[in-house]
């Protein structure tokens, strides 16, 4: 059993929190991807588990393991960093083989590993060169080689694939996927790429500003962020947030979506009553809106300011008051920049949240609606 418990870690550098009172558990053989912006503080919670950095308080569990204070070596994972260090006067062979020679593996089972590791990672015709006669890319492969090869209970991987082009990186995501989870190894991946952690996480945590905002698989992370920021920082496009004016004609709940009335369901009012002569903003993903090309019962008109052609999808920029949205259309919808379109909001498709706090209304929509 390695189920990784991180319970309340807190870390600062100075008078800045960079890790601000995390808890997180990562089940036995799970993967689970942090993800997050530029300085959220990903690493530093990384190198937390991994012994590199030391909490100022909280407490990390490997198994049934304290292991807060254990240096890394007695920590028992292998990990890669994102300054792969591998070292530089080994042939990659040997940075594949040296952990497991530490551990005095036999010659026969670390040829075997170091074969099957370096196939995976299609480096297998570079296991006789030096760090220094590859790009960087490479290397960045050797490493997350070398740390495989050790096939540890727990696995520490802190964007592992950056260095990557873009094709080689999508094919060695779905790779690494699939090793992962046959050698049922407890892993913890940091990127800050969200199709990345989209496609390769059982669950999700979404970190800003040293906290974990949400905590989730990929598709209730998607469909139904905590927050307006996890709705603008999961998916491409973003998740679209238009300001919705809640008022009550003639007795009736109303929302106003600019020119748009919708009368929202019964299960809407408990939350949606409290927002009475107020804003809240009603959040909605791009293919989540229907676009027709002729006016009809409660569409909006709206004229489409630009056309991206994606291949699979037609991605639209329209105007909307003050607001720009996007809107996808299948790619057989005719549809020109310039042109005039007409849209409709499915109601249970719109994900609400306060407009001052970002925090999702206390609806449980999940129960409710389906995708
Ligand atoms: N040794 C350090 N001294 C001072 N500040 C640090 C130190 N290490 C990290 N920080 C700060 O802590 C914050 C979190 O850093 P961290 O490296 O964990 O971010 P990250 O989420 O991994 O970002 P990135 O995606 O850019 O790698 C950043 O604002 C960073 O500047
Ligand atoms: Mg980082």
């Amino acid at each position: 059993m390695a189920r990784i418990v991180i319970e309340n870690a807190y870390k600062t550098f100075g008078d800045f929190v960079a890790v601000n009172n995390v808890s997180l558990t990562v089940n036995d053989q799970e993967f689970v991807v942090l993800v997050g912006p530029s300085g959220c503080g990903k690493t530093t919670l990384l190198r937390a588990v991994a012994g590199l950095g030391i909490v100022d308080s909280g407490k990390i569990m490997i198994g049934d393991r304290d292991v807060t204070y254990l240096s890394p070596k007695d920590r028992k994972l292998s990990m890669v960093f994102q300054s792969y260090a591998i070292f530089p006067h080994m042939k990659v062979y040997n940075n594949i083989a040296f952990g497991l020679r530490m551990q005095r593996v036999s010659k026969a089972q670390i040829e075997e590993r170091v074969q099957e590791a370096a196939r995976l990672l299609h480096i297998e015709n570079l296991l006789n060169r030096y760090p220094s006669q590859m790009s960087g890319g490479q290397r960045q492969r050797v490493a997350v080689a070398r740390a495989i090869a050790m096939q540890s209970e727990v696995l520490l991987m802190d964007e592992p694939l950056s260095n990557l082009d873009a094709l080689l990186r999508l094919e060695m995501r779905a790779e690494l996927k699939s090793l992962l989870a046959k050698v049922g190894a407890t892993t913890i991946y940091v990127t800050h790429d969200q199709i990345e952690a989209m496609s390769m996480g059982d669950r999700i945590a979404v970190m800003r500003d040293g906290e974990i905002l949400q905590f989730d698989s990929p598709t209730r992370i998607y469909d139904f962020p905590a927050t307006q920021f996890v709705g603008g920082f999961i998916g491409t496009p973003p998740m679209n947030f238009l300001e919705a004016q809640i008022q009550r004609d003639n007795g009736q709940l109303q929302v106003k979506i600019g020119e748009f009335t919708l009368s929202p369901p019964n299960y809407l009012h408990d939350a949606l009553r409290l927002y009475e002569g107020q804003v809240v903003l009603a959040g909605i993903r791009a293919e989540s809106m229907e676009a027709l090309d002729a006016p009809a019962p409660d569409t909006l008109g709206v004229t489409v300011e630009v056309v991206e052609p994606l291949g699979s999808q037609n991605l639209l920029t329209i105007r909307m008051h003050n607001n720009v949205i996007k809107v996808s259309t299948h790619p057989t919808f005719p549809v020109v920049a310039g042109k005039q379109i007409w849209i409709r909001f499915p109601i249970d498709k719109i994900r609400w949240m306060n407009r001052d706090s970002g925090q999702a209304l206390p609806i449980d929509l999940e129960k409710i609606v389906s995708r």
